[in-house]
């Protein structure tokens, strides 16, 4: 991990964002700065008397200010322009499975509990970067709803008043119990990860029993109001679940389901081979034998998924083509493991501990300065399907999907 304090030197975004500081101080004399500004931007101190002319904003000038946002939050925009508005929180490493692609089966070392953020952290630091301009928050584990505190995290997470979104994704097991109260909690979208339709197959992935509770729990989402459109999340493994990519999409005829087939991704001790992989150019061939007028779907510029709909369908299905066609140049996220860390990539190993920050009585501001430095340190796109295999990283579930 890098020292925090090396990391925060000499990083262009830092020095934009101080330039921009001294300006902010210069012009309002606030020390409230923050990279990011929105309406809620302090409002400019009237000059006092004695104040050059020349040194005054006219009221046309505070006006237009006051009116148009600043760009983007300097801390959280990288050296490619790459603007981070998503954030994803692994709320634990724990899982009550044992998925073959995302972890061994032996399991894996887990960080001792004390070193796990807390509650009160892990809202402490959305509230950072919220205010820098996170408007989406993923919790993702291991499996995020084993955690007892899952619904108090939801519902503090929504009383940040700029966040949008508050999102999980689970393997579905706990969902049908917990649905109400995380949906009443504030709780507005959902990823359920469900790779096989047949029981005994489940078994075989997961290394548990399963299916039943989980699609228990995507039927009961459906059937709740206002929640925004489900997702399946379906790693797609040659041999073992690529035979039921028509069941899949069949699942989106009479459902408003999104099916995301996600290509098959290398981590530590996932035992990830080439000829395992089923690309999405293969996926979607074998789909359009089925149904030749699929017809594809126009994505937001941060969309990771390509997006397609059988017509007359209710629901659509979308490819997570991670290995094949790498989407790095849009990317929008950030990540905090379960252990406090920042990962500004998923297949990169540079990490550091806003933990050990915040429990060092770090200021916002040394805190935001730190983050900044390691978003401004972010590669412009990951080393390859081939390099990536070859490389060490964390297990998934350490990582947070
Ligand atoms: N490849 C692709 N996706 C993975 N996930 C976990 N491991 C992998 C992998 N090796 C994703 C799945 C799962 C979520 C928790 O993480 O989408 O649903
Ligand atoms: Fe658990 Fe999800 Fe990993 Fe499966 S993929 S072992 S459900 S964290």
């Amino acid at each position: 991990m890098a020292p925090p304090a090396a990391a925060a030197a000499a990083s262009p975004v830092l020095l934009l964002h101080r330039a921009a500081k001294q300006l902010w101080r210069n012009r309002f004399g606030s020390s409230s700065f923050r990279g990011q500004c929105t309406a809620s931007a302090p409002q400019p101190e009237p000059a006092s008397k004695g104040v050059a002319a020349k040194d005054e904003l006219s009221l046309q000038e505070r006006r237009r200010f006051l009116r148009e946002p600043l760009p983007f939050s300097a801390f959280l925009t990288d050296s490619f322009g790459r603007r981070h508005s998503y954030l994803r929180i692994s709320l634990t490493e724990k899982c009550n499975l044992r998925c073959q692609y995302c972890m061994p089966e032996e399991g894996v070392k887990l960080t001792p509990k004390s070193k796990v953020l807390t509650s009160e952290e892990i809202v402490a630091l959305a509230g950072l970067f919220v205010t820098e301009g996170v408007n989406k928050i993923r919790l993702t584990g291991g499996e995020p709803l084993i955690r007892p505190d899952v619904v108090q995290i939801v519902a503090q997470l929504r009383k940040l008043e700029k966040l949008k979104t508050i999102a999980v994704t689970t393997n579905g097991i706990n969902l049908a119990r917990l649905l109400p109260s995380l949906k009443e909690a504030g709780l507005n979208l959902l990823n359920v990860s469900l790779d096989t339709l047949v029981p005994a197959k489940f078994e075989f992935i997961a290394r548990r029993r399963g299916t039943g509770p989980q699609i228990c729990g995507i039927t009961l989402s459906l059937s709740l109001p206002d929640f925004d459109p489900v997702t399946v999340n379906c790693v797609v493994m040659r041999g073992l679940n690529d035979n039921e990519l028509l069941d899949f999409v069949k699942l989106t005829e009479e459902k408003p389901l999104d099916v995301r087939f996600i290509e098959y991704m290398p981590f530590d001790g996932n035992k990830w081979n080439f000829k395992k992989l089923v690309s999405y150019q293969e996926m979607l061939g074998t789909i359009k034998q089925r149904w030749p007028d699929l017809e594809r779907l126009t994505s937001g510029a941060s969309d990771t998924a390509k997006a397609y709909r059988v017509p007359d369908f209710q629901g659509q299905i979308g490819f997570i083509t991670s290995m094949s066609e790498h989407f790095c140049g849009s990317c929008n996220r950030l990540r905090i493991t379960a252990d406090g860390n920042l990962k500004v990539c998923l297949f990169g190993n540079t990490e550091v501990s806003l933990r050990d920050l915040l429990r060092s009585g770090a200021t916002e501001e040394d805190i935001l300065e730190i983050i900044g430095a390691a978003v401004g340190r972010k590669k412009q796109q990951h080393a390859g399907m081939f390099n990536i295999s070859q490389m060490k990283n964390r297990p998934m579930i350490l990582i947070g999907g």
